[in-house]
């Protein structure tokens, strides 16, 4: 349809028909459908039903297909349903989360996934989904920062975009599904790392360090936007029509669909700003809200609101215009079932080069973070390994948001390890349970099977395999529902029962490897003081077995880095790389320092900062050379290293650069990421990096909140984590 028709469409809708396209019912109104937030009675009428414009969590092409049929028949002008869904790392073949693509430093990568995310999804008739997540994260404890992808602002930026171009491309062809950018805003930064919880920011860090990977994803065309759950200055996200009307739109320039997040319009009744779901309705209407997921609000309310001019009509139809051209943008006017077909759907999904893909992604975010002894890789037929731990023959790899992938679709690490070693030389026990048999496990979307083994026999059984092997690998970690929605957690250690069989397996052989499976960064403490290497795996999705399998055995090499840092404990956060200076640094050193920003108990950094993962071989990086010290407007700067592979293997390094504006009107990061260039390098041989340095990389929110670069003085560093202090300054001219 053009724009003029959908006009008339508009003109011809009753006032309910328009609030029907502004409500979305989850699936469970259609017996079946996942669950992803609180579920109630909702007191809608088949009416209502009839005529709310959007389901959530249907999938399934037969599904959907009927169900579109029968709706469209019955409303009134038989405009299409959009259907909605949470595909955040994967559909049926699930990648590794999206805090793991994060580490991969390689959008390219993660544009891969989204793609292949979007092709399953479509054709299973899903026609939006709920992702990218690009809220920025620096608390470990809240769960969902699983769901990010990591503590920088820029690197986030480039993920979310990718994400974007990925399952939209163009929203026309076949294999597109439209994305949904959340949580707008700031909803990474709840206090005490708690979900849900208040969130108190400036308004320069909103604007310098939160809103920026946000705008990356609305800059590549994203077609909607989600609300957060959170208040942002004491107003909740769902009611804040600053923060919709004028930053979203005006000034962030979204001109899309704005989408409440689950039940949050109601939920302004309990945060207290609104008295009931009528006042609720009218202040997230005002605020700009277009879409009403899963709240009586909209529904019950917004038409007695018009009637009694309360809310003017005008709201109404911008938001059922938004919605419209939202279904238009999709062709769903012109087909309403788009790429939704059983064959499709039989050829697509999970077929063996979206299982590659996956198993490729997987492999690119791992990040070893210690390997000592040449503990790694492991050789092949030439020594015995025990395969020990919870994790190792475990098919519940994907992360808690993977809700519509089947778990038994996931290839373990014993089955990878079975298929690709010979038997002599592998052996493999479980050892211990997942989680202590008091700790919580409340499953968010998916049922939790029931853990059932004999612990003291599995432990005693997993010693007497480790005191005869030459190696072990000890595969640990937390459980899938430990990380996600409503999974805070206020300490990162291992389970009791898993942190008993590192320190009994530690007792007869000290050559442990840690293949740790988590969600977020944890405190690995302990682990390091036991463990010779530590290979992160994430929850690396349906294809986590096998890519685990290769890099175990020097397939591929690890090249993945932190995009969240490893706190040295859960007391240390929230915590970022680059924070601002304070007037009192603390550069490690306790005697000299003892008024700098520290604590007097523990270590002021992290275990392992953000950037940081090793490689098989080793890097050499040298000194930065500048073409020119002197920036102008409008021109660059060139900074130059030669990294050289000075190992054995053959390696990918992710070289990073950083800059630090030292003097600034208001005060500034110690540094920030502001690049990166991946090089595979073989045995000895080595490369030049370049990157271009240029002004409007320098640019910050002054004193008078003006988006500018300062003239003055500039650290820049190179460098393989964002710990470097290869160091060269320039200055940029006034
Ligand atoms: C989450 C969103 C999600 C939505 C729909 C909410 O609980 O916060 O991220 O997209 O549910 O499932």
């Amino acid at each position: 349809m053009n724009q003029q028709q959908l006009k008339e469409l508009l003109a011809q809708m009753s006032l309910e028909e328009k609030i029907g396209q502004l409500v979305q019912l989850p699936g469970y109104f259609q017996n079946g459908g996942t669950i992803t937030g609180p579920a109630g009675d909702l007191g809608l009428t088949q009416e209502d039903l009839r005529l709310a414009g959007s389901y959530l969590s249907v999938i399934g092409a037969e599904k959907t297909r009927a169900l579109q049929e029968e709706y469209m028949a019955a409303h009134p002008h038989h405009i299409p349903l959009i259907f909605m869904d949470d595909i955040i790392n994967g559909y049926r073949t699930v990648f590794p989360v999206p805090l793991a693509q994060g580490c991969t430093f390689n959008p390219d990568l993660v544009q891969q996934g989204a793609s292949v995310a979007a092709k399953e999804a479509a054709a299973s008739g899903v026609h939006v989904t709920f992702s990218p997540m690009a809220d920025l994260v620096r608390d470990a404890r809240w769960g969902r920062v699983m769901e990010s992808t990591g503590e920088d602002a820029y690197l986030n930026g480039l993920m979310a975009a990718a994400m974007v171009r990925g399952y939209q491309g163009d929203l026309k062809k076949k294999g597109t599904i439209a994305g949904c950018l959340k949580h707008f805003a700031g909803y990474g930064a709840p206090e005490g790392g708690r979900d849900y919880a208040n969130v108190e920011l400036s308004l320069r860090t909103l604007k310098e360090d939160y809103l920026p990977a946000y705008k990356a994803a609305i800059d590549a065309g994203v077609a909607m936007v989600m609300t957060s759950f959170n208040t942002l200055d004491r107003v909740p996200s769902t009611a804040n029509k600053w923060l919709m009307r004028d930053i979203l739109r005006d000034e962030m320039g979204f001109d899309g669909a704005l989408i409440s997040d689950w039940g949050a319009v109601g939920e302004l009744v309990p945060h207290g700003v609104a008295a009931d779901f009528a006042q609720a309705a009218q202040l997230a209407i005002e605020a700009g809200v277009d879409m009403d997921m899963v709240s009586p609000s909209y529904a019950k309310h917004l038409k007695t609101l018009v009637e009694e001019g309360k809310v003017d009509e005008k709201l109404i139809d911008e938001s059922c215009m938004r919605m419209l051209e939202l279904k238009n943008k999709l062709g769903l006017f012109e087909n309403p079932f788009r790429d939704a077909a059983k064959e499709e759907e039989d050829a697509l999904l999970l077929c063996e080069e979206h299982r590659k893909a996956a198993q490729d992604c997987a492999e690119k975010s791992f990040v070893l973070l210690k390997n000592e002894e040449n503990m790694l890789p492991l050789r092949s037929g030439q020594e015995k390994v025990a395969f020990i731990g919870p994790f190792v023959n475990n098919k519940f790899l994907c992360g808690s948001w993977a809700i519509f992938s089947d778990d038994q679709d996931t290839v373990t690490l014993k089955d990878a390890l079975e298929k690709q070693e010979s038997d002599s030389c592998i052996s493999f026990a479980a050892g211990s349970r997942v989680m202590d048999r008091d700790g919580v496990v409340q499953g968010f979307q998916k049922q939790i099977p029931e853990e059932t083994l004999d612990e003291e026999f599995a432990l005693s059984q997993a010693i007497e395999m480790a005191r005869g092997a030459d190696k072990v690998v000890l595969a640990l970690g937390e459980h899938r529902e430990f990380s996600g929605e409503a999974s805070s957690r206020g300490s990162l250690t291992l389970p009791r029962c898993q942190q008993r069989l590192l320190d009994e397996v530690a007792k007869v052989n000290q050559n442990i490897t840690v293949v740790l499976f988590c969600g977020r960064p944890m405190d690995l403490r302990d682990v390091q003081n036991k463990a010779k290497a530590i290979l992160v795996a994430w929850f690396p999705g349906t294809e986590g077995g096998p890519a685990l399998a290769r890099t175990l055995y020097g397939h591929c090499a690890p090249q993945g880095k932190l995009s969240m840092a490893f706190p040295w404990s859960v007391s240390q956060l929230p915590l970022h790389y680059n924070q601002l200076s304070t007037g009192r640094p603390f550069h490690g050193d306790y005697k000299a320092a003892r008024f700098g920003s520290k604590y007097q108990d523990m270590p002021r950094f992290p275990l392992y900062p953000f950037g940081f993962g090793l490689s098989y071989t080793t890097f050499s990086c040298s000194p930065v050379t500048l073409n020119k010290a002197v920036l102008k407007k409008g021109d660059a700067i060139t900074a130059a290293v030669t990294v050289k592979n000075t190992g054995h293997c053959t390696g990918t390094e992710t070289v990073q650069l950083y800059i630090r504006d030292v003097v600034g009107s208001v005060a500034r990061p110690v540094r920030e990421l502001k690049g990166f260039r991946q090089v595979t390098l073989r045995p000895g041989e080595e490369k030049e990096v370049c990157f271009e340095i240029t002004e409007d990389m320098l640019r910050f929110w002054d004193i008078h909140m003006n988006y500018v670069s300062e003239p003055g003085e500039f650290h820049l560093f190179i460098g393989s984590d964002s710990t470097t202090e290869n160091k060269a300054a320039f200055t940029l001219e006034a």
